[in-house]
């Protein structure tokens, strides 16, 4: 049977919200509309994660729970990350799976599910570099803020990392679909565009970089904000670094995971910074856009981790002052070489550990967010609050505002920061000016 509605789950990264969204504009163009959950649809499509443990099996365990009370089931698409990594060995570890499509591949969904229909039980994890792009249709819906992938794949090869294997090499999608998927975005109502890419920073066509790329995209009359994740700091440009000072559209507010303070292992990360050279970058941010909200990404537990090397993370966080971050537990990954590392550092270190640095994170993330009170600032609306005529938006240091307010989603109103919480803001909205 051809199936008439789809749901798809997306889990992981926000790359996987702009393929989950990118997979269902393709289904919609060939007649199929979206179901509100995954009992009712004739196709459920499990946009998978990869990057840390049992992501494999947490994918067979949902690919199970689609079976319904009376026996039936949708057709499954297996995608993403766990797809690509699993390909053919899917089909086999679950009867239950249709389709098997990696993250390179997915414009090929629609003829996969037609072939599924028949019977078929099509796999495809080829990885064409960016290729898929020019196959999927134009953007005819947004939200107000909007994710837009420039650059996929990584060549860095940290140790611990799937992605280079999932995701495959590094590669940059050109300027001018960028402007052009960038245009009908805001023309469908995005008013802040968020670039994506593994390695964000690493974006380039030609002599161009994304300091360039952002340059023009402020050029876009409607687009009011302009973001970017997620970067490697040996991608931080000076001309990046400079647009931060330069763009008015460019929020202030720069993701630049760390993982970790110490230098042995982050030349065991294979990391290509070092402590030094990371705070380095901070520095010269913090000089070209005094109030720029730097957050990042920890690692605790890597293979070799000592007391001391993890005391080095504590102190850089110190040092740094972030607005949030990130931490997690190592987690081996199948086929990376931190795998097959000795000196694996057992559970209830890693536990410690990182209840020790989310402790101190979440005390800069409460300090950060104090040190707001009392700004007037603005804030992209995005949606109603839990009380009557409270509305939640987004700060320019991407903090959550709290506010009463008969805005509407995508409304930039002028608030003042009244309150801090550890993981929020209160504001009080100011005179509004009719649009
Ligand atoms: N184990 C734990 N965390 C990981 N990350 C990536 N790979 C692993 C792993 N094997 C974290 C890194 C990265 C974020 C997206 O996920 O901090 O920046
Ligand atoms: Fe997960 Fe990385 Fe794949 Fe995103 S790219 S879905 S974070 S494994």
């Amino acid at each position: 049977m051809t199936p008439k509605t789809f749901k798809i789950k997306n889990f992981g990264c926000q790359m996987n919200v702009y393929d989950g969204e990118r997979m269902a504009e393709l289904l919609g163009e060939r007649g199929m509309s979206p179901a509100a959950d995954a009992d009712e649809a004739d196709l459920v499509v499990l946009n998978t994660c990869h990057i840390r443990e049992k992501a494999a099996d947490k994918a067979y365990s949902d690919v199970g729970r689609l079976r319904r009370e009376d026996g039936s089931k949708p057709l499954i698409a297996l995608a993403g990350c766990v797809a690509q990594a699993e390909g053919t060995e899917a089909k086999r570890r679950s009867p239950l799976i249709d389709i098997v499509v990696g993250p390179q591949a997915y414009h090929r969904l629609p003829e996969m599910v037609a072939e599924a229909a028949r019977g078929a039980r099509p796999v495809d994890t080829d990885m064409p570099a960016i290729s898929k792009f020019e196959a999927l249709p134009a953007r005819r819906r947004a939200t107000q803020s909007a994710f837009l992938t420039v650059q996929e794949g990584c060549d860095k090869f940290c140790t611990y990392c799937v992605v280079p294997y999932t995701r495959g090499a590094e590669a940059s999608r050109p300027w001018h679909d960028i402007l052009a998927e960038a245009r009908s975005l805001v023309d469908a109502g995005a008013r802040e565009i968020v670039l994506l890419g593994q390695n964000v920073n690493a974006w380039a066509d030609e002599k161009r970089g994304l300091a360039d790329l952002i340059r023009a995209l402020a050029k876009i009359d409607g687009l009011e904000r302009i973001r970017y994740t997620t970067s490697h700091p040996a991608d931080m440009t000076d001309d990046l670094i400079a647009a931060h000072g330069e763009v008015e559209k460019l929020m202030p507010y720069l993701h630049l995971p760390v993982q970790s303070g110490s230098n042995p292992i982050l030349k065991a990360m294979n990391r290509s910074h070092t402590a030094e050279s990371y705070l380095a970058t901070i520095e010269k941010m913090r000089a070209a856009r005094p109030d720029v909200a730097i957050s990042g990404d920890f690692i605790v537990g890597f293979p070799g981790e000592t007391e001391e090397d993890f005391l080095a993370t504590l102190q850089i966080v110190d040092a740094v002052r972030y607005a949030s971050a990130y931490s997690f537990k190592y987690s081996a990954r199948p086929g990376t070489p931190a795998a097959a590392m000795e000196d694996q550092i057992p559970r209830d270190i890693m536990d410690d550990r990182l209840q020790r640095l989310q402790a101190k994170i979440n005390e800069q993330q409460l300090a950060f967010n104090r040190s707001k009170v009392g700004c007037d600032t603005q804030v992209l609306i995005e949606r109603n609050g839990k009380l009557a005529g409270q509305m939640i938006g987004k700060s320019p240091w991407l903090q959550s505002v709290h506010v009463e307010s008969d805005a509407l989603a995508g409304d930039i109103i002028d608030v003042t920061l009244v309150a801090a919480g550890p993981n929020s803001m209160s504001g009080a909205e100011r005179q509004r000016v009719a649009a």
